[in-house]
């Protein structure tokens, strides 16, 4: 074995000895290969209470938390999200880019307070003629014309990111732009796709629930086939049927932190550098927060159920400062596309 390869051992060895201490009892039992064995192992621990676990990529360890105390402990601690050795996250920047998902610090900072306004309910509205058009375009019911009303002027995330400038009166420039498109692009649709392929096989799935958001939806649409800006404020159900499709399946079920200081995560230390995973899939399944987790029950999300009512236990779009800034467009486009599902199809 070379020199070099002898010092990094080392190296990696000594920084992550408290690390190896601490947590020697989570140690990864053999049988974890995969994702999927992974996600079964973090989920098994939360059964035995656990709100935060630890295993080994080889000499690596990874830490996870899987519940709302943890995960706010992480958050208040380190919450503008460390980049720059944070794998999961430098591996897609080679794709999409510095934008606000991977950028960390200051350059986040700036760039999520000008993009903000991007978010904001007119903008938004200004959206849902496009998503009914698109989602028709789904169904096949309608080939996609841009007609004269769509063309009509409206600002949209364009004119955000082209306009917005900071305080010194200085704009995005050309590469941050092109970051911040790319970011949009990737965020905006794999997500959505995946919420709502999922809303699409639960219903099928659970025919009573099925009836239910079909009631909802000609209850509050008639005859019509559009859903404006009004409608999506009147659903009962379907707002209660979506976020149990966002607890059960997790669209996005593990999202990652690294920190450049000491961490203290339930009493355990962290040292810096170790990468710290939220688990979302487990903390969504995880019976100290939720009753029968195992059940897919939109009626948990009623006003006076306790289930879901805390924001750190329920985080499909993830909480606190870096939580996700396209939750609303991303919900809009779930409700407008599903509403439109079960009045022209029904699954068995
Ligand atoms: C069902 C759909 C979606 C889900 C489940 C989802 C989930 C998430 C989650 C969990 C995060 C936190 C990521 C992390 O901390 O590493 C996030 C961040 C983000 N999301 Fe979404 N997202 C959805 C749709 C969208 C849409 C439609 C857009 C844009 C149009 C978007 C743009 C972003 C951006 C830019 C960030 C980074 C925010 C920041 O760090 O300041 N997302 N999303």
């Amino acid at each position: 074995m070379n020199l070099f390869v002898s010092i990094l051992i080392v190296f990696i060895v000594i920084t992550n000895l408290k690390c190896l201490t601490t947590y020697r009892r989570y140690e990864l039992p053999t049988g974890v290969k995969n994702s999927k064995d992974y996600m079964n192992y973090a989920f098994d621990l939360t059964k035995t209470g656990s709100k935060v676990y630890c295993l080994w990529t080889g000499p690596l360890p990874v830490v996870g938390v899987t519940h709302p105390e943890t995960f706010k402990q992480l958050i208040g601690q380190e919450h503008r999200k460390a980049r720059g050795h944070n794998e999961p996250y430098t591996l897609i920047q080679e794709w999409i880019g510095e934008g606000l998902l991977v950028s960390g610090d200051r350059k986040w900072e700036r760039s999520r307070k000008l993009l903000t306004p991007a978010f904001h309910f007119n903008i938004l509205t200004g959206y849902i003629d496009v998503m009914n058009t698109v989602s028709d375009t789904f169904q096949k019911e309608h080939p996609l014309e841009v007609g004269q009303s769509d063309r009509k002027r409206r600002l949209d995330f364009l004119d955000i990111l082209l306009t917005a400038t900071d305080e010194h009166g200085r704009g995005l420039d050309r590469e941050e732009i092109q970051s911040e498109v790319d970011t949009f692009t990737f965020e905006g649709h794999d997500t959505t796709g995946s919420a709502l392929a999922w809303s699409i096989y639960a219903l099928g799935q659970n025919p009573k629930i099925q009836a239910k958001v079909y009631e909802d939806v000609t209850a509050v649409l008639g005859d019509k086939n559009h859903v404006d800006a009004t409608d999506l404020h009147d659903f009962k159900y379907l707002p209660k049927y979506i976020k149990e499709v966002m607890r059960y399946y997790s669209p996005v079920p593990l999202i990652a932190r690294k920190s450049a200081k000491t961490l203290v995560i339930d009493g355990y230390e962290v040292p810096p550098g170790t990468r710290v995973d939220i688990n979302i899939y487990a903390t969504h399944h995880n019976p100290a927060i939720w009753d029968t987790p195992e059940m897919f029950d939109p009626e948990r999300f009623d006003a006076d159920n306790k289930d879901g009512n805390d924001v750190f236990g329920f985080i499909p779009f993830s909480a606190g400062n870096r939580n996700c800034i396209g939750q609303v467009f991303a919900l809009n486009e779930i409700k407008i596309c599903l509403a439109k599902f079960v009045k022209r199809d029904s699954l068995s």
